[in-house]
């Protein structure tokens, strides 16, 4: 599962559709953890895309990954300032790779 402590584990070393990127990152294996309020770890994350269907303010959006071990695309938090943390892509992502730091 992503670790909800990533921002004390881990450092910021990179910015992606105007969120953050949480290392490490070794394309085009290791791509770290996207965003900060809403937060995936794409290392973990198999394009499930249950996030995508059930968000209901539309916060993922789908990025290429080619060459990823575990998928060739990821949910992106592109809008993740939208989230109004309802926590239902947490619940639902079958492999725990999202955290919302719902405060
Ligand atoms: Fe969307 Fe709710 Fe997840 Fe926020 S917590 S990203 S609103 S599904
Ligand atoms: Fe990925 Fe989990 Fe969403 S596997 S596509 S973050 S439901
Ligand atoms: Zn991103």
């Amino acid at each position: 599962a992503i670790d909800p402590q990533f921002h004390e584990n881990r450092e910021k070393v990179d910015e992606h559709n105007g969120h953050a990127v949480w290392g490490p990152v070794d394309e085009p294996e290791e791509l770290g953890i996207h965003g900060t309020h809403v937060a995936v770890d794409f290392d973990l994350c198999i394009a499930d895309g249950a996030c995508l269907e059930d968000c209901p303010v539309d916060v993922f959006e789908w990025v290429d990954t080619p060459g990823h071990p575990e998928s060739e695309e990821k949910a992106d938090p592109a809008k993740e300032a939208q989230c109004i943390d309802c926590m239902l892509c947490v619940d639902v992502c079958p492999v725990d790779a999202i955290d919302v730091d719902a405060g």
